[in-house]
């Protein structure tokens, strides 16, 4: 089977899989934790090698105050949780996003959960975290424009996407081949915008906390029967 190399996952409804149940919306965010394992441990066992996740967007900052703290607390409780886990399986941490909103606990456990586990490493899980596509988009031509500014001798010509590529906050991580949401929304929401020119959609109906293992096995499936053409023909 055709195994796609970067997974990613939107991962939605965990608000309303809480509502359905008459529990707090907090509730579903920490039975959204239990799929992240599960899915983790599925894609490492399928010979993915990056698997990303969606788990807070620049603009989720807008949501209530005690919403972001237990969003932020379940990292810092996953992340002491899992350390051992994610070294036996040989899964290397990243976080990717605007870590300058982070706080210092978190940005700290965050580098040592990083170094504790980039050795051996047979995939890479990457927790997109105060992530979004524009902010994205943005900082890389900041960066460039500033790059410009030093160096004026710098040929604007010879910028390519595979150059430009290299100021965003992904580079050294390969574009998604899969994108995955779930709870049956069927957007992009300022996720990969420039990475997922061509990546293959799949939107499922089934809510986050209810998304295990089998599903996502079926999401493989659906994607090693996809025709990918990246604009050429065939
Ligand atoms: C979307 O559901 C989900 C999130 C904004 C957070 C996802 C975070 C986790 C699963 C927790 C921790 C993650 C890691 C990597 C340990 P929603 O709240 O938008 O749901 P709704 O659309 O039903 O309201």
């Amino acid at each position: 089977m055709n195994i796609p190399s970067h997974v990613s996952i939107i991962m939605d409804g965990n608000g309303r899989w809480a509502r359905e149940r008459g529990l707090e919306r907090t509730a579903g965010h920490a039975h959204g934790v239990d799929s992240v394992r599960a899915c983790t441990e599925a894609a490492a066992r399928a010979g993915v090698k990056y698997l990303s996740l969606y788990a807070f967007s620049e603009e989720n900052w807008n949501r209530p105050k005690e919403e972001v703290d237990t969003l932020m607390s379940l990292m810092v409780k996953a992340m002491e949780n899992e350390v051992e886990t994610l070294k036996k399986n040989h899964v290397h941490f990243k976080v990717v996003g605007n870590r300058a909103r982070l706080s210092g606990l978190l940005n700290s456990m965050i580098d040592s959960l990083d170094e504790a586990t980039v050795r051996d490493a047979r995939m890479t899980l990457v927790v997109m975290l105060s992530y979004s596509g524009r902010w994205d988009v943005l900082q890389a031509a900041k960066r460039l424009a500033e790059e410009a500014r030093r160096n004026p001798s710098l040929d604007l010509e010879s910028i390519d996407t595979e150059s430009f590529s290299s100021y965003l906050a992904t580079d050294g991580i390969p574009d998604p081949d899969l994108i995955i949401r779930t709870s049956g929304e069927q957007r992009i929401s300022n996720f990969f915008l420039w990475q997922g020119a061509y990546s293959e959609l799949l939107f499922v109906d089934k809510l986050w906390p209810d998304f295990g293992q089998e599903d996502f096995a079926a999401a493989l499936e659906a994607y090693a029967k996809r025709d990918r053409r990246y604009g050429k023909v065939k």
